[in-house]
């Protein structure tokens, strides 16, 4: 079987469909990335199943089989996303159970359920029964049934949770709910803006630097081509008080979706997205091959001191450094992936990847954009605008390409395809420094 886009840095599973990022957390000494799996088909259809890695360190991922099956009448159309938290040495995981009614039905305001459901560990790999703990019932009245992907947190002795919804009048919005004890929860508020797309899905809420976020994944965003260029977006508001501020996209790539964070042990903030998206008018060529999808790399959310929201690959990666190269004006150089390029920008730039993928800077507007469909796969362009641009970064794995513009302040991640297993690079108006990166292919050690 030809495995030569196999990610090796990256999580994706061995075999099916891999969407969301759920449950991230740090337990027991591990790293814990369990994720929406549909181990029956690589288009994701089947079964829609929780999966789970595993990793010591951020760096090596042991996939350590299908947490989660729909074996219960709550979640047997999919065990949908969610989140968990770590309570007295236990790891405690919620989802939503998703249902689907057989009759006539437009699955919006009839037809689905959608409930909160409870899961306890104690050693992160054995898990309890499944408890529900919301219904359809239990949500303000105004909702559709599309309400899902609770994610947690502890505030001042409470437990808060957030959950992503679609009103009757579809507008997108988040509910906040809160407990003493996990298991009841008491409504609190909704929060939305007016017009704002129709469905805000797998929401996440977090104190960085001093400010409240709130992250969703909205349906429905008007497109433009500065912003809001994919199918769905995603990305997160600054919270004062009950109102929001802009919305900033995580990413401008063409692949991401449904973030989700979490604190690592030493306090760092880790965000890891979906590299896809749902009802894309582009194609993975893996597919044919048997699997489709992975998640991000792990990326370190901080602030600047000039308050922007900044994502960088998490540190650990410099561990996977080897081979030191450079990419001048004068000489194209082939590389083989897994490697990652460094340059300080001065003015316009272009890089350019098998004359299939360029990444170009004019001073105002960074590009990328495939000119090679079979490196693409129905990828074109996708532009943002960033002014006085200092430097970029580029993570490039067998199939993906990550691209941290200025330090963090603007991301671009996108899947890309390559016929050989190494790629030519060349660059005109940028002096590039590179590593190739020791990467480690996923291993299997559970199904
Ligand atoms: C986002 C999403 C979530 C849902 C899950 C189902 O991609 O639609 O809202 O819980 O995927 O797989």
């Amino acid at each position: 079987m030809c495995e030569k886009w196999r990610q090796k840095l990256h999580i994706e599973p061995p075999h099916g469909w891999l969407n969301d990022p759920n449950g991230l957390c740090w337990f027991n000494g591990k790293y814990h990335v369990f994720f929406q799996y549909s181990p029956d088909s690589a288009n994701g259809g089947g079964r829609k199943c929780w999966g789970h890695f595993e990793s010591p360190n951020l760096l090596r991922w042991d996939f350590v089989g299908t947490a989660f099956f729909p074996d219960i009448p709550e979640d047997r159309d999919g065990v949908y996303s969610g989140s968990a938290i770590i309570v007295n040495d236990t790891m405690e995981l919620f989802y939503t159970g998703n249902v689907k009614e057989s009759g006539d039905h437009d699955y919006i305001t009839s037809g689905r359920g959608a409930n909160v459901i409870r899961v306890s560990s104690k050693d992160g790999r054995s898990f309890s029964e499944k408890r529900v703990l919301l219904r359809n019932s239990d949500y303000p009245e105004y909702c559709s049934c599309h309400i899902r992907d609770p994610k947690l947190w502890e505030k001042n002795g409470k437990y808060c949770m957030i959950l992503g919804a679609r009103t009757l009048s579809d507008e997108g919005c988040v509910l906040i709910y809160e407990s003493d004890n996990l298991d009841e929860w008491r409504f609190e508020k909704k929060i939305s803006v007016p017009g704002f797309g129709y469905m805000w899905e797998c929401p996440d809420m977090f104190d960085m630097g001093g400010q409240r976020l709130l992250s969703v994944s909205p349906q429905g965003l008007t497109h433009t081509e500065y912003a809001n260029q994919n199918v769905y977006s995603s990305g997160y508001f600054r919270v004062n008080g009950d109102s929001l501020g802009d919305f900033e996209e995580w990413d401008y790539g063409f692949d991401f979706y449904a973030p989700q964070t979490f604190c690592a042990p030493d306090g760092r903030r880790i965000l890891i997205g979906w590299m896809g998206i749902g009802d894309i008018p582009y194609t993975n060529p893996t597919v044919t091959l048997g699997w489709q999808h992975c998640l991000t790399l792990p990326r370190e959310i901080t602030v600047s001191n000039d308050g922007a929201v900044l994502q960088n690959p998490i540190r650990e990666l410099e561990l996977l450094r080897s081979g030191e190269f450079t990419v001048s004006d004068s000489e194209c150089k082939r590389v083989a992936p897994p490697f990652e390029l460094y340059g300080e920008i001065n003015g316009s730039f272009e890089i350019n990847f098998d004359n299939s993928a360029a990444l170009s800077y004019d001073g105002k507007i960074f590009r990328l954009e495939f000119t090679n469909d079979n490196v693409g796969c129905g990828r074109t362009v996708r532009n943002c605008t960033i002014e006085k641009c200092g430097n970029i970064r580029v993570i490039a794995d067998m199939s993906s390409l990550e691209i941290y513009l200025d330090g963090g302040r603007k991301v671009l991640s996108t899947r890309f395809y390559p016929e050989n297993k190494s790629v030519n690079l060349c660059a005109r108006g940028i002096f590039l420094k590179g590593w190739n990166l020791n990467g480690m292919e996923v291993n299997i050690i559970g199904e």
